[in-house]
């Protein structure tokens, strides 16, 4: 890898690393491997290949040539050594959660995390895996829930809803005293703007089905880590619980992957100025975005985060659910649906379950209102926050 500018080095990875055109006679982009095995002359050839399928073409519930190209250009963006994809982000979620934990164990996630990946941890229970939420970003306060017998700490930063930050570097120090993995759902910054990996986070997963496909027509998942986490992870939670990507959405997310970073790129010129009119809105009481200079993590951001994606929440001035539901329902420009991280601008609101006080206990203003900002253009999406937040 030419030695340049860490964003020039992502673009070629996004461009053409690992693309191998002279192994499929030049075509410009890898084919789709469309195939479910592989065949080979003889028996003792497909037993040898079979005992170390990660590094052979089997089946295709463990490698495909396709899904394969997309992985080494994920591993490379996250400055990992090995990346499997699976069929979501929520398959990759679980099986480094899986792998990292047996009965007995416990989790301990820092604030606000998505709100399936809390509802997996509650599934777990069921296992005798138990798990503690602290609502601090602090590193100190994150340290007084370990257990001892806490072996992961699962993140998100920014935090899902209060997009708050966690300093990666202090936490990983801190897990890897106490002998605990670290994961980090790393979907809202993408690789492109954070590299957890080498803030010394044992494991990056990433929902695909955001901004890495940015199309809203993938569905797919990521997780990145070492040599040593994977030997084991592919042979059991990647290929016994079998959510693999299928080599179709490798193709999509391949295409995808080529114009992130002129993508992530428009997002954060676009957030940032959507971010900047309603911090000066008086009907909005706070702007939750890190790449506002007011944000109290700023100087964090600044330290950890090479860029802003276009994911944040605001919170009324009025701080009630029905008030939310006159401004969400009045916007045109911003479509209202889940999911976040393509071209288009959504807005929702976290009180989905219809539950002000759960919202409340997870430090969540019933007045939030979450904007994915999109890739329009940013007049139009401004004018639309205007007259629907006007009475
Ligand atoms: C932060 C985050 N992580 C993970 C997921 C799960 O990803 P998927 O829907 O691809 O399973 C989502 C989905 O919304 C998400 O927002």
């Amino acid at each position: 890898m030419r030695n340049v500018g860490e964003f020039e080095q992502d673009k070629q990875i996004c461009m053409h690393y690992e693309d191998d055109r002279g192994r499929f006679h030049g075509a410009v982009v890898p084919p789709t491997f469309q195939n479910t095995l592989f065949t080979y002359p003889t028996l003792g050839e497909l037993v040898e290949a079979v005992q170390s399928e990660k590094h052979h073409y089997v089946y295709g519930r463990g490698t495909n040539p396709t899904v394969e190209v997309v992985e080494k250009k994920l591993a490379a963006l996250e400055r990992g050594e090995d990346c499997k994809t699976f069929s979501s982000g929520m398959a990759a979620i679980s099986a480094a959660i899986i792998n990292s934990v047996q009965s007995g164990d416990h989790i301990l996630c820092v604030s606000n995390l998505y709100y399936s990946t809390m509802e997996l941890l509650k599934y777990l229970g069921k296992f005798n895996i138990s798990h503690s939420v602290v609502y601090s970003t602090n590193t100190e306060e994150i340290s007084q829930v370990i257990q001892s017998n806490t072996k992961v700490i699962f993140l998100e930063s920014p935090t899902d809803m209060t997009y708050r930050l966690i300093d990666l570097a202090e936490v990983s120090k801190l897990a890897k005293a106490n002998g605990i993995r670290t994961i980090i759902d790393n979907t809202w910054a993408t690789p492109l703007f954070q590299k957890p990996l080498t803030f010394g986070i044992d494991i990056v997963v990433h929902s695909a089905s955001k901004y890495l496909g940015g199309h809203s027509d993938v569905l797919g998942g990521a997780l990145i880590t070492s040599k040593k986490i994977m030997e084991t992870l592919f042979k059991k939670e990647y290929l016994l619980m079998g959510a693999a990507m299928p080599p179709s959405e490798a193709s999509l997310l391949l295409r995808g992957i080529r114009t992130l970073p002129l993508r992530m790129t428009a997002h954060q010129e676009n957030a940032l100025k959507v971010a900047e009119f309603l911090e000066s809105h008086p009907k909005v009481a706070m702007v939750n975005y890190p790449g506002l200079r007011t944000h109290p993590d700023f100087e964090l951001g600044q330290k950890q985060l090479t860029g802003y994606s276009g994911l944040m929440s605001i919170e009324l001035s009025q701080a009630d659910y029905r008030q939310v539901e006159k401004v969400i329902n009045k916007m045109k420009a911003f479509k209202i649906g889940v999911s976040w991280g393509s071209f288009e601008s959504l807005v929702l609101s976290p009180n989905l379950n219809n539950n002000e006080g759960k919202l409340l206990k997870e430090q969540i203003s019933p007045g939030t209102i979450r904007l994915a900002v999109g890739l329009e253009d940013v007049n139009v999406l401004i004018r639309d926050l205007e007259q629907s937040l006007n009475d």
